[in-house]
């Protein structure tokens, strides 16, 4: 443990990005300055945006109708703008409910899950609740999902779970290999890709396959780069048919107007997201090169998180720094020197920095 100078802590100040035009992001909303600095849920440290914010302050007045037309124009939007049919979309209360109900649906006793560790363990949690048996194939050399291996792990697979890109480490899996999973997985299978994340970075989404293929399923959500994770609104984008055995399990449970209303405007709010993309890849970027220059090494992250070898028990450094009020993880069984951080605003990175300074470095 080493204390931090005065020095280093200005230094960090000017490695930290010159935020520019992006500066509006700072300012709103307010940052947690009393509370903990949270970077452990990869939450959006800028919450809803403004005009997010105000659709949902009107959707109050819609909350005593059920939420169907919002619904069904949610999703009609989202399908305009990625060129697909509205019939391709199926809106949920977050994409962990049609995550859970893609499992309970493509798995069984006979048809197990093969997916990537370390990544979501969602996936796993719910095929072990429908007992089946599951498959964790080890990221590759560049932390990208083994397609390979994935596709050797079981032939009877229901379901190959894929999330690109990867929480926790953040690393992308090249679309050629993404393709060779689609085209050369289990008969009767099919591939889920989560792309929970994928707004933060600029690899090619697999949306568009779903106009050519019956057995892809995508997952989006308006928690991460939205800053929509209390308000609960995932989309599940494949065949009509693919949805309707997620229907099955529920899917009508979105919260009225507020959410749907929410999720619009975002989308309709063309400047949002590349703003928040730039602020949040300089940003992590910035404490990533802070890190590397203290010897951490760190996964090559395209997304709103990362992760450090810490090159000690991670549990113990996830302990330290909540002393601190600085809230980082979690941390994966078979990665144990290896923690998760979330990128959080500018006064958050460089409070992450301070502590980590001052009581693991
Ligand atoms: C890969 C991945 N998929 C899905 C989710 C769940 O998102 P939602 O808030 O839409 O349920 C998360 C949340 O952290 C996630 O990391």
């Amino acid at each position: 443990m080493v204390s931090v100078s005065r020095r280093s802590l200005l230094a960090l100040g000017a490695a930290l990005p010159v935020l520019g035009h992006l500066d509006w992001a700072v300012a709103s909303p307010a940052p947690t300055a009393s509370g903990p600095v949270l970077l452990n849920y990869n939450e959006s440290p800028y919450g809803p945006s403004k005009a997010a914010l105000e659709a949902m302050q009107t959707g109050m007045a819609a909350s005593g109708r059920y939420p169907y037309p919002h619904m069904y124009a949610l999703a009609a939007l989202f399908a305009r703008q990625q060129g697909i049919n509205e019939d391709n979309v199926a809106v949920f209360a977050g994409s962990m409910a049609a995550l859970r109900y893609a499992v309970l649906a493509f798995t069984s006793p006979a048809r197990g899950l093969v997916m990537a560790t370390p990544s979501y363990e969602v996936p796993r949690q719910a095929a072990e609740s429908n007992k089946a048996a599951v498959h964790e194939v080890d990221l590759n050399a560049q932390h990208a999902h083994d397609v390979p291996a994935m596709l050797a792990a079981n032939p009877q697979a229901g379901m190959l779970y894929l999330c690109n890109p990867n929480n926790p480490t953040g690393t992308l899996t090249p679309t050629e290999a993404i393709r060779q999973a689609l085209a050369n997985k289990p008969e009767g299978s099919v591939l889920v890709v989560d792309e929970a994340y994928i707004d933060f970075c600029d690899a090619p989404s697999c949306v568009s396959w779903v106009k050519d293929h019956d057995d892809v399923l995508v997952l989006r959500t308006f928690s991460k780069i939205y800053g929509m994770a209390g308000a609960r609104l995932g989309l599940a984008i494949g065949h009509p048919r693919l949805l309707e055995r997620l229907a099955v399990f529920g899917g009508d449970n979105v919260p009225a107007g507020t959410s749907l209303l929410g999720a619009q405007a975002s989308l309709e709010d063309v400047k949002l997201l590349g703003q928040r993309k730039a602020l949040n890849a300089s940003l992590r970027d910035e404490t990533i090169a802070w890190l590397k220059g203290r010897g951490y090494a760190c996964t090559a992250s395209q997304s709103n998180c990362f992760m450090i070898d810490v090159r000690q028990p991670a549990e113990q450094v996830v302990e330290r720094l909540a002393v601190q009020q600085v809230l980082v993880g979690r941390v994966w069984k078979n990665w144990p020197q290896w923690v998760r951080v979330t990128v959080g605003n500018k006064q958050q990175m460089q409070r992450f920095c301070e502590v980590f300074a001052a009581q693991i470095a």
